[in-house]
């Protein structure tokens, strides 16, 4: 588990930057695979903010996890393009097959699902990634079989 001097020398390494609110989180997210929640108070103080005014920045970009992920992450696409193809619909028969809310992971800890906006793939709507490989024309089974071959 990360300790506060650990976390305390990532945020430092950053402080000198134009706008270390971004950088200081991603450094974290990148050595823990989440930004845990005893870094907030720690940020806050090291850049003169609140830990909500850090909370809401955090929450504000989907980027950061709350909790370390599964073995396996599932991003499907809710933006626009993908919306109007139908990915409210699937997001919300594979978290329901999941039995999973967003950003969520299954209990043996092998999926998490979280949402991302735009991947990009826009003209194969709806769009999904596994473990950074995207998926174009996704549907609820295909996303299951995939993630079955991942497993
Ligand atoms: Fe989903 Fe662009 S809106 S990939």
């Amino acid at each position: 588990h990360p300790t506060a001097d650990d976390i305390q020398a990532l945020i430092d390494a950053e402080t000198h930057r134009e706008g270390p609110l971004l950088p200081i989180l991603h450094a974290i997210q990148a050595a823990y695979d989440h930004v845990p929640e005893e870094a907030l108070p720690l940020i806050a103080s090291s850049l003169n903010l609140t830990t909500a005014e850090v909370h809401g920045v955090m929450s504000f970009y989907h980027d950061f996890r709350k909790a370390p992920a599964g073995r396996h992450v599932l991003r499907i696409c809710r933006a626009e393009a993908c919306q109007s193809m139908g990915a409210n619909a699937l997001s919300q028969a594979v978290l329901d097959q999941l039995g999973l809310d967003w950003g969520g992971t299954t209990p043996d800890g092998r999926v998490t699902v979280e949402p991302v906006y735009c991947l990009g793939l826009c003209a194969c709507a709806p769009a999904a990634m596994i473990n950074g490989r995207l998926i174009g024309r996704a549907d609820a089974a295909r996303l299951s079989t995939e993630l079955e071959g991942v497993a």
